[in-house]
C-alpha cells in the first residue's frame, strides 16, 4: 500500500474514532431535507427513559434526513475517496464506537422507549451480512438482534447456506424496539416497522456498519429493509431474485457491496410455503460464493 494511501486511512480513521458524539456522526450525511415529524400519541406516551414532558397535543419536530427523499442514492465512488478496506482490529474498534453511539442515541422517540438498543453483531470480516427490519419483543430484552423465533429460523437459513451464525453480520434498519403499544412494552406481539423518519435516523449508523465491515453480499430480510436498502418505489416482490449494486447515501464503499432481497423469517413463519422461493434467494448468493450448502 502506498504511504499516501496509509496516511489517508489513518486520517479517516481517527476522523472515525473521534465521532464519539452522534450528532457528529450523522453531521457527515449528504446534504437532506428537513422533515417535521408527527409523533404518535401511544409513542409520545411513554417515557422509559427521561424525554423532555410534552403536553398531549403537541407534536414533536424533529430534523429527520429524508431518507425517501434522497433517491437515486449518489455515494461518491470509493476511488474518488480513498476510501480502503480495514484490517480486522480497525473493523472491531470502529463498530465498538458505533455500538456505543446507538446505545447512547434518543435521536428518535424509540430512544425513550426502548430497554436496550440493538445494534448488530457477528464476523466484522463476514462475507454476507443480513439486514432485518429492527428489533422485536426478545431482542430489546437481550440488545441483540434475532434472538427470538424469527431468529431461531433465520439461524437456520444461515446453517442451511453452509455457513453459522458466527461467520455473519446481523443488523438491523432500525436499532431499537419499534411497538404498537409503547405504554405497554411488557406486552408480547407489539411489534410494528419502522416508520420512515425512524429509519431515517438509523440510516447513518447502518450505512457506517455496512461500509466497515464491507460484506461481499447483503441479504435485505423483508420488504421495510429491501426499500430502504434497494428502492423506496417497488415492492419486494418486485425487487426479489435479482442482485443490486448497493448505493449508501453518506459514506464510500471500499469495494463493491451487491444486495439481495428475500422473505423476512417472521412472515416465512407465517407463510410456510414461501420459504421454497427464499431458498431460491438464498441460493443465488450461495452460487456466488461457492457454498454447497449444509452437509446433512
Ligand atoms: N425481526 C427483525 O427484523 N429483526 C430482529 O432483530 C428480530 C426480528
Amino acid at each position: 500500500m502506498k504511504p499516501s494511501t496509509v496516511r489517508q486511512l489513518a486520517g479517516e480513521l481517527k476522523h472515525f474514532l473521534r465521532a464519539q458524539d452522534e450528532d457528529e456522526l450523522i453531521s457527515t450525511a449528504a446534504p437532506t431535507q428537513t422533515a417535521a415529524v408527527v409523533v404518535s400519541q401511544t409513542e409520545k406516551a411513554v417515557t422509559r427513559q427521561s424525554l423532555p414532558p410534552m403536553s398531549e397535543n403537541s407534536t414533536l419536530q424533529v430534523d429527520f434526513p429524508r431518507a425517501d427523499k434522497l433517491a437515486p442514492r449518489h455515494a461518491v465512488p470509493a476511488q474518488e475517496t480513498g476510501s480502503t478496506l480495514l484490517t480486522t482490529s480497525q473493523k472491531q474498534a470502529a463498530l465498538q464506537t458505533l455500538a456505543d453511539t446507538i446505545k447512547q442515541c434518543t435521536r428518535c422517540p424509540l430512544g425513550a422507549t426502548r430497554l436496550h438498543a440493538v445494534p448488530g453483531e457477528g464476523n466484522v470480516d463476514a462475507d454476507v451480512m443480513f439486514i432485518g427490519e429492527g428489533p422485536g419483543y426478545d431482542e430489546d430484552r437481550q440488545g441483540r438482534p434475532f434472538v427470538g423465533r424469527a431468529g431461531q429460523l433465520l439461524d437456520k437459513m444461515i446453517i442451511a447456506m453452509g455457513l453459522t451464525r458466527e461467520q455473519v453480520f446481523i443488523a438491523n434498519i432500525a436499532k431499537c424496539h419499534p411497538m404498537t403499544d409503547p405504554q405497554h412494552p411488557e406486552k408480547h406481539g407489539n411489534d410494528r416497522a419502522p416508520n420512515a423518519g425512524e429509519i431515517a435516523c438509523c440510516r447513518k449508523y447502518l450505512e457506517q456498519q455496512i461500509a466497515i465491515i464491507c460484506p461481499k453480499y447483503i441479504v435485505a430480510l423483508g420488504g421495510v429493509s429491501a426499500k430502504a436498502l434497494i428502492s423506496d418505489a417497488k415492492s419486494l416482490g418486485a425487487l426479489r431474485g435479482q442482485f443490486y449494486n448497493l448505493r449508501l447515501d453518506s459514506v464510500a464503499l471500499p469495494r463493491p457491496v451487491q444486495i439481495l432481497a428475500t422473505f423476512h423469517p417472521a412472515a416465512l413463519l407465517r407463510n410456510p410455503n414461501w420459504k421454497k422461493d427464499a431458498w431460491k434467494d438464498l441460493q443465488m448468493v450461495m452460487a456466488r460464493l461457492g457454498l454447497k450448502g449444509a452437509t446433512k
